[in-house]
């Protein structure tokens, strides 16, 4: 039965969202069984809920909240353009939109100069892909449609991202097999866990982009499009590879003419310490995704860039088509406006060296915590990108099942500390908005501290 129109009070949220919303990653059972935080406002990484307190917002939104709440710039940009002009005529573009994809080339790496624009990481994966497809199409190579990506590696929610990377902890896609054709699984380059045996994240790196190769062979080099993979990838809980790896990518690509597809929807715009994580080793894919940051999350929006060798085939002169591939809302100029603002915001507050600089202190911290909490088996991170690997045993690895309620013991834990902070079921992964500072880290570190502490005690570790 419909609900009615809610009103403002809390408990009609609440209401509401038990009875009418389908939210991600949480069934409603389970939020019946709580009072739902229901944020109201924020300003740089805290967030005020309808009950006036106060929350650190560890995991910055989706680790894309990356210049903070409450910008109010972002806000004006926004607003000045929908009332200036919300949408555009077919066959137009708005000037924002041109200005966000002249920038974009402006910033990012080599000649990856032209931007297909999205309204999210899925959908500019989705684009990423298909332009590599249809490029190997165009050449004459129509046998070119598989796609290598890695195990551990999240690539977006859509009938052909979902298929792309996937979990070596359990299938989160059972529900919809069967698998979209052509896709080709390689190992993670986590140097803790090293699928391929490496000892030391050098080795790792090699031996993980060595399998690469292999694949190829086997595959057949003619038979594959693209290479798609994230500088660093979260899920593993966040796996920074051997300085090797991403020259290695590089090389085999160009070797066997493969198209390099960097998934910087996380890693983009600063997270990692550099403006774009592939910068660490200094390589230039071909394509880049690029969502989350690009907008701090303020409005949807994503963008497929490519090299000028591989636009060129969709110039749509008399010899090429233009790319077939319409999404309605691509380059919105409400959001493209306040994407340029978001991105002038970050540069202006050098949010990328923060991100650096905080990051190491809050690597330095948590490593800290390794020495008194046995059930942290590795921690992790490249600036503020940062993952804790929690273990049963730290000589085996074991890793914690979802029924061993780690999850759920440990969001309870931050929560009574003023974070919000949701982990896996053995692992705690943060990215927190570019602007936090050394006193932030530390009221996290001592959450996390206690938390864990907590946790080792109700399992009797
Ligand atoms: C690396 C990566 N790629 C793609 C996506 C999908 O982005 P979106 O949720 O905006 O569709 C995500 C989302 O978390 C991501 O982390």
């Amino acid at each position: 039965m419909a609900t009615k129109t809610p009103g403002s009070s809390v408990q009609e949220t609440r209401k509401a969202i038990v009875e009418n919303l389908w939210m991600h990653n949480r069934g409603w059972e389970e939020l019946a069984e709580e009072d739902p935080i229901v944020p109201v406002s924020g300003k740089g990484a805290r967030i005020i809920d309808a009950e006036g307190r106060s929350w650190l917002d560890v995991n910055g939104g989706y680790m894309s909240v990356h210049a903070g709440y409450g910008q109010d710039e972002i806000a004006d940009a926004a607003a000045e353009q929908m009332r200036k002009l919300h949408y555009f005529p077919q066959g137009t573009a708005a000037e924002p939109t041109a200005q966000l994809a002249a920038k974009l080339a402006e910033m990012t790496p080599g000649d990856l100069n032209r931007s297909f624009f999205a309204s999210g990481g899925s959908e500019a994966n989705e684009t990423s892909v298909k332009i590599a497809r249809a490029f190997y199409r165009r050449a004459g190579h129509s046998g070119r449609y598989k796609v290598i990506s890695r195990q551990d590696s999240y690539h977006g929610a859509l009938g052909l991202t979902m298929w792309l990377g996937g979990s070596s902890q359990g299938s989160t896609r059972a529900d919809y097999e069967p698998a979209y054709p052509g896709m080709v699984y390689a190992p993670q380059p986590y140097p803790y866990r090293c699928e391929m045996g490496g000892e030391t994240p050098e080795e790792c790196a090699e031996l993980c982009a060595n399998q690469i190769q292999k694949l190829l062979e086997f595959h057949g080099p003619d038979t594959v499009a693209a290479i798609i993979a994230e500088p660093v990838s979260v899920p593993a809980p966040v796996a920074v590879p051997g300085d090797e790896y991403w020259p290695r990518l590089r090389e085999i690509c160009n070797q066997y003419g493969v198209i390099l597809i960097a998934d910087e929807v996380i890693t983009g715009f600063g997270r990692t310490g550099k403006m774009f994580a592939v910068e660490h080793w200094d390589v230039v894919p071909d394509i880049m995704s690029v969502a989350k940051g690009i907008v701090s999350s303020y409005l949807p929006i994503g963008a497929s860039i490519a090299r000028e060798d591989i636009a060129n085939a969709f110039a749509g002169g008399p010899d090429t088509r233009f790319f077939q591939h319409v999404l309605t809302f691509s380059g919105h100029p409400v959001a493209a406006a306040a994407a340029l603002k978001n991105i002038e915001i970050i540069e202006r507050e050098n949010m990328v060296d923060n991100a650096r600089d905080v990051g190491a202190y809050f690597l330095e911290q948590l490593t800290e915590l390794k020495s008194k909490h046995a059930i942290i088996g590795n921690v992790t991170g490249l600036g503020l990108l940062l993952g804790i690997d929690l273990v049963k045993d730290r000589e085996s690895k074991e890793r914690f099942k979802p029924s061993d309620g780690v999850a759920v013991s440990l969001t309870r834990a931050f929560e009574d500390r003023g974070l919000i902070l949701r982990p896996g079921a053995s692992s705690i992964t943060l990215g927190p908005p570019l602007i936090i500072e050394n006193g932030d880290v530390d009221e996290i570190v001592t959450g996390i501290d206690e938390a864990l502490a907590l946790l080792s005690t109700e399992m009797e570790l």
